[in-house]
């Protein structure tokens, strides 16, 4: 007998390449602000959408996720939220992030051609520089783990490896976007799932069916599209930043707090045109010479066009395609 369950679409607010891109203005000071922890379910806000079709169709829905650790939002979750998601039986994300074959594509996608390194295609300066950032960040990793993973059997030099491995054969955009990831607050949330992950992995648990909306070029190829100049510009700023936050003048991000806060305060206007919280790079600094800045404004806009806007149309198609097919298609039992 076949049976029309419900098919689930996720649509994310950011990608898992955007998770990467920390702002390179990063060095916003001020704490993250809190929102009340909700009382009962209908204070509860909701990133869930749900799509109606003509009967027998079931309803399809659509669902924000946020590239964090699951645990920091879970609990702010309403359950109509966590229902839609069990009563589905095709689940799509962005990428299939269980599939090896994504990882591994992934993976080869940020490397330099066959043959070329960072030692050989960097300014001397700038690859000194990058190295004793990435010694002292290996040098500081067993400080900002927490007991906590400890006690789960991770290890600094394992998670240096996981994290910076091979970094001299990493396209230098990759590099970039890795400095900026290398934080304390990163290195104490590794290890445990972020929420699309943590989604994926249930829907396999409970025997869903899963597919991606995304393929991996497509996230991969636009960040691999900035021209040499803009990437020594950005990944010199990027290293400005951190050096500075090292030197102790300036403070460490809160970006990704924000982000949570705004997450789970369900402030969807503040995750998409709050320049501060976006996880879309911005290193546009009123301080920047002139041209400095026209370069900042470049790439901010390359990534506004092909990270979001290009993105979010393609997504869009995406879905619309699988939302009019017979769900008989995808369900079956
Ligand atoms: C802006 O740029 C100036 C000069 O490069 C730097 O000293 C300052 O720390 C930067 N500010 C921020 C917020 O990144
Ligand atoms: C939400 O779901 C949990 C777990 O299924 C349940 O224990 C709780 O009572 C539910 N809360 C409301 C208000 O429905
Ligand atoms: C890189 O792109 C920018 C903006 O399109 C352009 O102004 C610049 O000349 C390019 N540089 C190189 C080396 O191609
Ligand atoms: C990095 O940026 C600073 C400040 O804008 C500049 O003085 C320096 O020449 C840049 N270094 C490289 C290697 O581009």
């Amino acid at each position: 007998m076949k049976v029309f369950g419900p098919v689930f679409s996720w649509v994310l607010l950011s990608g898992v390449l955007l998770q990467a891109v920390a702002p390179w203005g990063a060095a916003r000071p001020g704490k993250a602000r809190h929102c009340d922890a909700p009382k009962t379910q209908r204070d509860f806000n909701s990133f869930l959408w749900r799509v109606n079709r003509m009967p027998p169709h079931p309803p399809a829905y659509l669902f924000g996720t946020i590239h964090v650790p699951y645990t920091r939002v879970w609990d702010f979750i309403p359950n109509s939220s966590k229902q839609a998601f069990h009563s589905s039986k095709n689940v799509f994300f962005e990428l299939d992030l269980t599939d090896p074959l994504t990882i591994s594509k992934l993976t080869s996608c940020q490397l330099l051609p066959h043959g070329e390194n960072l030692q050989t295609l960097l300014p001397p300066d700038l690859y000194c520089r990058l190295k004793r950032h990435l010694d002292y960040v290996k040098h500081m990793m067993p400080y900002w783990m927490t007991a906590d993973q400890r006690g789960r059997g991770l290890y600094a030099d394992y998670l240096f490896n996981a994290i910076a491995g091979n970094w001299e054969r990493k396209r230098p955009v990759w590099v970039m976007l890795m400095v900026n990831s290398l934080t304390e607050w990163d290195v104490r949330s590794r290890g445990t799932p972020v929420l699309d992950l943590f989604l994926a992995q249930e829907a396999e648990r409970m025997g869903k069916t899963t597919g991606a909306v995304e393929r991996v070029e497509e996230q991969c190829h636009p960040l691999n599209g900035l021209n040499f100049s803009q990437v020594l510009f950005a990944l010199n700023q990027t290293l400005l930043q951190h050096e500075s936050v090292r030197a102790g003048s300036l403070q460490g991000s809160y970006t990704t707090e924000d982000l949570i806060t705004h997450y789970n305060c369900g402030d969807l206007s503040s995750i998409i045109f709050n320049h501060d919280t976006s996880q879309l790079p911005h290193f546009i600094n009123r301080s920047l010479p002139v041209h400095d800045r026209l370069t900042a404004q470049q790439i901010d806009s390359y990534f506004r066009h092909e990270l979001i806007y290009k993105r979010n149309e393609r997504m869009a198609q995406r879905v619309s395609t699988l939302l009019q097919r017979n769900p008989s298609q995808y369900t079956t039992v």
